[in-house]
């Protein structure tokens, strides 16, 4: 089994759809994909009601997922752990025990050769567009994650 992380700030916008999309595109015989966030901001809630429709819209459905915090242990639990952004890393890399840990955690948007966008931008005081923006960036992502494990 290949266990597979997506972290964000809040676990509310962006990751629960990094997680949805990934999950959608590998059989969940062999991946197991999760999400959490780096703050306790929205521990037990659902996705963003708009990060559910945008996910709705491609056909994925998010609403089993309910937030939770980035815990040390993650870094056991998992093989590769996906960053949104710049400060995810920072906060994620800042609990990591050793260069094991360390070398799990990667930005999302690295995935993609040659990509001149680093961070995935936090939609959450953003309109629909920003969420849709957000959707395909990680969809491409996704695809590139999907062609690296295959
Ligand atoms: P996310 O977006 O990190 O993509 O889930 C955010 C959600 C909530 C907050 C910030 C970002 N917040 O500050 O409450």
């Amino acid at each position: 089994m290949t266990k597979i992380l997506m972290v964000c700030l809040g676990n509310i916008c962006r990751s629960p759809l990094a997680h949805g999309i990934l999950e959608s595109k590998l059989p969940d015989e062999t991946f197991y994909i999760d999400s959490a966030g780096t703050s306790y901001f929205h521990i037990g809630e659902q996705p963003n009601a708009r990060s559910i429709e945008t996910a709705r819209r491609h056909g994925i459905d998010i609403t089993h997922q309910r937030a939770r915090q980035f815990d040390v242990s993650d870094f056991d639990t998992f093989d590769y752990i996906y960053v949104m952004d710049q400060s995810n890393y920072q906060d994620v890399v800042d609990l990591a025990r050793d260069e094991n840990d360390t070398l799990k955690i990667k930005l999302i948007l690295d995935e993609i050769p040659n990509s001149s966008i680093k961070n995935v931008p936090d939609p959450y005081n953003g309109d629909n567009q920003d969420f849709e923006k957000v959707y395909q960036m990680l969809e491409e992502a996704c695809e590139h994650i999907v062609k690296k494990l295959r």
